[in-house]
């Protein structure tokens, strides 16, 4: 029995471990989401990118489709309750995206949505139709940006 003596500190350490990853959680949740949505930036402007060039570049195109579409798939996890400006965390997400969720999963529906067709028109190689996705696609980030970001100052 005598090695149960070790208990009580070692109760203390696990609950001190097991608290400390609550107490970052907001800031691990924004990080998480902003590094999400750099990644899912990049991809968007690499697909602008790819059809700018003289000789549209379809294997980048594709490549940053799928990437959105991921980002599509991981989205509804990036915005989990109590990361918004309440967390006193820094972040550009506006308290809107939980007072308004049925505004704001329509957003992020849309944007869903959307990112399948361009991903759809890039496996067609339809630059026409790559095309016009993009811009629809785009539409839905700044619908999303416009409503539930804080602008840029
Ligand atoms: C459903 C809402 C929504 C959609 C759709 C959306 N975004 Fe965003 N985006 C946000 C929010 C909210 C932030 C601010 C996040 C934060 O600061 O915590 C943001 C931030 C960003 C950032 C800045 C990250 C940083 O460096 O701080 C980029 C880049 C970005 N979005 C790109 C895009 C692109 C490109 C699309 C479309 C292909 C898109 N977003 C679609 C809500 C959305």
């Amino acid at each position: 029995m005598g090695r149960f003596k070790l208990s009580k500190p070692l109760a203390f350490a696990a609950v001190a471990l097991a608290a400390t990853p609550l107490l970052a959680a907001p800031a691990d949740d924004v990080r998480t989401r902003v590094s999400g949505l750099r990644e899912l930036g990049a991809a968007f402007k690499a697909v602008n990118d790819g059809l700018r060039a003289s000789e549209p570049q379809m294997i980048m195109i594709q490549m940053s489709a799928k990437q959105i579409k991921n980002a599509a798939t991981q989205m509804p996890s990036w915005f989990p309750k109590g990361s918004g400006p309440e967390s006193g965390a820094k972040t550009a997400a506006k308290a809107e995206i939980w007072s308004q969720p049925a505004k704001f999963k329509a957003a992020q529906d849309a944007f869903v949505a959307e990112a399948n067709n361009l991903q759809k028109a890039s496996a067609s190689n339809d630059v026409a139709a790559i095309r016009a996705s993009t811009a629809k696609l785009g539409g839905t980030c700044k619908g999303c940006h416009d409503t539930f970001r804080v602008p840029r100052t």
